[in-house]
């Protein structure tokens, strides 16, 4: 590919030509049709400017070419008359796809495939160091067994890492001429062992930290959903954490956790994550296990659906199969259909509520059925909860401290020389209540004296 100036403010967006494929070996949740809107935003959000599409139907795809030599042909006379600079496929293209792909449209065109576009856009927003380690060493995973004369000087430089890493230049979206080192799969691996060297430190603080977090911690609900379904909206709206809202695919990559004051008075901690995707990448899920353990940990899911996408379904069933990938499917979940001020009528909410009949539905833009979601969770969390009394002495203030702070008090009994509580405490906190536990429910002490 021909060099670029590289523009000082704004490089000139390159022009991707999208090529899906219907495989009636392989069924996909979404229609192919579907599936390339998807990929143009994708596109999109990673700066590229979409100008042609094709589809092909195969029972399954070429050995070679991976789509059939027509259709090809096809999409080469397209691709030189819009003069597309990128050729962008929807499914993820074995090494060898890429490579006879890369001969096929020559030195000016550039393919990719989804797999690269996401990472792409990962590495872009991931804005922590594990989150940036963790994207980079994705991408060299994906890139190790793919190394041809158009990845080697595509490579970022390495070393160093860091906070940023990966924001420019990282996958080859950004075109060569920023960086041309030609990086050798020797020197990959040797980038990918330093790196995942790296991952175990920072991962090793955060576990110390985690644990330390957990002892007291207040009950965590992970908001959970499809990409853009509006999972930062809804946070910003429960706690004005100020999350990056976009409409974009991917605006958020990191946790954020705000705590949020239930009906009641409790306090929950409600975590962002990052947005599902059908067909993300099976090595990104596995370099997310941070941001994912986040969701793995959580007390309760709350699963944001934008009740308005015509395949709300579908991206809702993506997101429950990757959370059975990932094993959190033992965790409730509270399913949101949100963006319900979009929807044309009452009727039309109606159906949407018929096809989840456990949901609350809402609108985090407008902040319409907040208090509702809130009672929700509330309901949810507690209804986890093991009925309890104990008979804490005054000493163990700390523990009668706890028990106003994470379980939910019924009734509080004092006398000389302690308390008796009954209430209802998260599984995870009994064992530190076990010496104070009464058995039977009859009061022991004469000197009870009811609140
Ligand atoms: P990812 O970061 O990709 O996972 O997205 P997300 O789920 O965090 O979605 P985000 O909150 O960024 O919202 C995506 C888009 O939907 C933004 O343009 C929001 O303004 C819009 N949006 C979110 N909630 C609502 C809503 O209730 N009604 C309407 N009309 N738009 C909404």
């Amino acid at each position: 590919m021909a060099e670029k100036v590289t523009h000082p403010t704004k490089p000139p967006r390159e022009k991707a030509f999208l090529v899906g494929v219907s495989l009636r070996s392989r069924p996909q949740l979404l229609p192919p049709e579907e599936s390339l809107r998807e990929l143009a935003r994708l596109a999109e959000t990673a700066g590229l400017e979409v100008v042609g599409e094709a589809i092909q139907r195969l029972d399954r795809p070429y050995p070679k070419t991976f789509i059939g030599p027509g259709k090809l042909e096809e999409v080469k006379a397209l691709v030189e008359e819009l003069e597309a600079n990128v050729v962008l496929f929807d499914d993820e293209l074995s090494p060898r796809h890429l490579r006879e792909l890369e001969n096929y449209f020559g030195d000016k065109v550039r393919v990719l495939d989804r797999t690269a576009l996401i990472l792409d856009i990962f590495a872009q927003h991931a804005h922590t160091r594990e989150g940036a380690l963790q994207v980079e060493l994705a991408q060299y995973e994906y890139r190790l067994p793919r190394l041809t004369r158009a990845w080697t000087h595509l490579a970022r430089q390495t070393g160093g890492g860091g906070g940023r890493a990966g924001r420019m230049g990282g996958v080859g979206l950004r075109g060569p001429g920023e960086r041309q080192l030609e990086v050798d799969r020797r020197e990959i691996r040797r980038r990918m062992a330093q790196l995942r060297a790296e991952l175990e430190k920072v991962r090793a603080h955060r576990q110390r930290y985690r644990a330390r977090r957990r002892r007291n911690r207040l009950p965590v609900v992970a908001l959970v959903g499809y990409t853009n379904a509006g999972k930062s909206t809804l946070l910003n709206r429960l706690t004005d954490a100020g999350v990056y809202v976009a409409d974009q695919l991917f605006a958020t990559l990191d946790p954020t956790t705000r705590r949020v004051e239930l009906p009641g008075g409790h306090l929950a901690l409600f975590t962002d994550t990052v947005g599902f995707i059908q067909k993300l990448p099976t090595a990104l899920v596995a370099a997310f296990r941070a941001t994912l353990e986040e969701i793995t940990e959580a007390d309760l899911l709350l699963h944001v659906i934008d009740i308005t996408h015509p395949h709300a379904s579908a991206q809702a069933e993506a997101v429950l199969k990757t959370l059975h990938e990932i094993g959190a499917d033992h965790i409730p979940v509270l399913t949101v259909l949100n963006k319900i001020d979009l929807l044309p009528s009452p009727e039309e909410a109606k159906k949407a509520l018929e096809a989840f009949p456990d949901a609350v539905a809402i609108s985090a833009l407008r902040g319409i059925g907040i208090p509702e979601l809130l009672k929700a969770v509330s309901d949810k969390l507690y209804a986890t909860y093991t009925p309890v009394t104990v008979e804490l002495p005054y000493s163990e203030g700390g523990l009668i401290a706890l028990f106003h702070e994470m379980g939910q008090v019924e009734s509080i009994q004092h006398h000389r020389g302690g308390v008796r509580i009954t209430g209802r405490l998260p599984g995870r906190l009994l064992a530190r209540y076990a010496p104070f536990i009464v058995k039977d429910e009859q009061p022991r002490t004469s000197h009870s004296l009811a609140e």
